[in-house]
């Protein structure tokens, strides 16, 4: 036994649900490239990129990332449980090892509709799925309309890892993705 740890190389899809104007794609852009862009844009149909981080045990892992389009969900997924197959059932999250679900620390709308995501991928998404939840835009602590400790319960009621993010400060965005990559089966 020489005593060098192997290295593992994980490759995982993850998707990003929730509300349009979360702040998903700040996330995803936050996250690839380092930077923010206070005029992005909303997302039509889904965008993909990929970023590799290396975890402290030699681990590196992929990430597949899939930024989902937040103002067509609703409609999406109705046509897709309306075809009642579950081969064609919803085409985002299929296959996706890792589901992010956003919501915006200032909009309670937006935290009742990741509630609704989760319920939806509790249904439909693989058993093993790793969930996060994620409470955005912890920057406008002024505006906050949804408590830490909601986030902290539900995602503690659900089984799913919790944390809130600032896309634009950047706070605890690698962190989330640390925290996902290491809870990877
Ligand atoms: P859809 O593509 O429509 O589903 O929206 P999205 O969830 O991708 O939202 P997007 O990332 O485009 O961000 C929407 C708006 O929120 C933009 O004006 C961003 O600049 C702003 N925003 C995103 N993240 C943050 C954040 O952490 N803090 C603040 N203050 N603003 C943010
Ligand atoms: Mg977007």
């Amino acid at each position: 036994n020489s005593g060098v740890p192997d290295a593992k190389n994980l490759r995982v899809k993850l998707v990003l649900l929730g509300d349009s104007g979360v702040g998903k794609s700040c996330i995803v852009l936050r996250f690839v490239r380092g930077q923010f862009d206070p005029t992005s844009k909303v997302t039509v149909g889904a965008s993909f990129l990929s970023q590799t981080i290396a975890l402290q045990d030699s681990t590196t892992v992929k990430f597949e990332i899939w930024d989902t389009a937040g103002q067509e969900r609703e409609e999406l997924i109705v046509y897709f449980v309306s075809l009642r197959y579950a081969a064609l059932a919803p085409l985002y999250y299929r296959g996706a090892g890792v589901a992010v679900i956003v919501y915006d620390i200032t909009s309670p709308d937006s935290f009742t509709k990741a509630q609704y995501w989760v319920k939806e991928l509790q249904k439909h998404g693989s058993p093993d799925i790793v969930m996060a939840l994620v409470g955005n835009k912890a920057d406008l602590h002024e505006k906050r309309e949804v408590p830490v400790q909601d986030g902290i319960d539900y995602a503690e009621k659900n089984g799913m890892f919790f944390i809130e993010t600032s896309a634009k400060t950047a706070d605890n965005i690698n962190q989330l993705f640390e925290e996902i990559g290491k809870r990877l089966p």
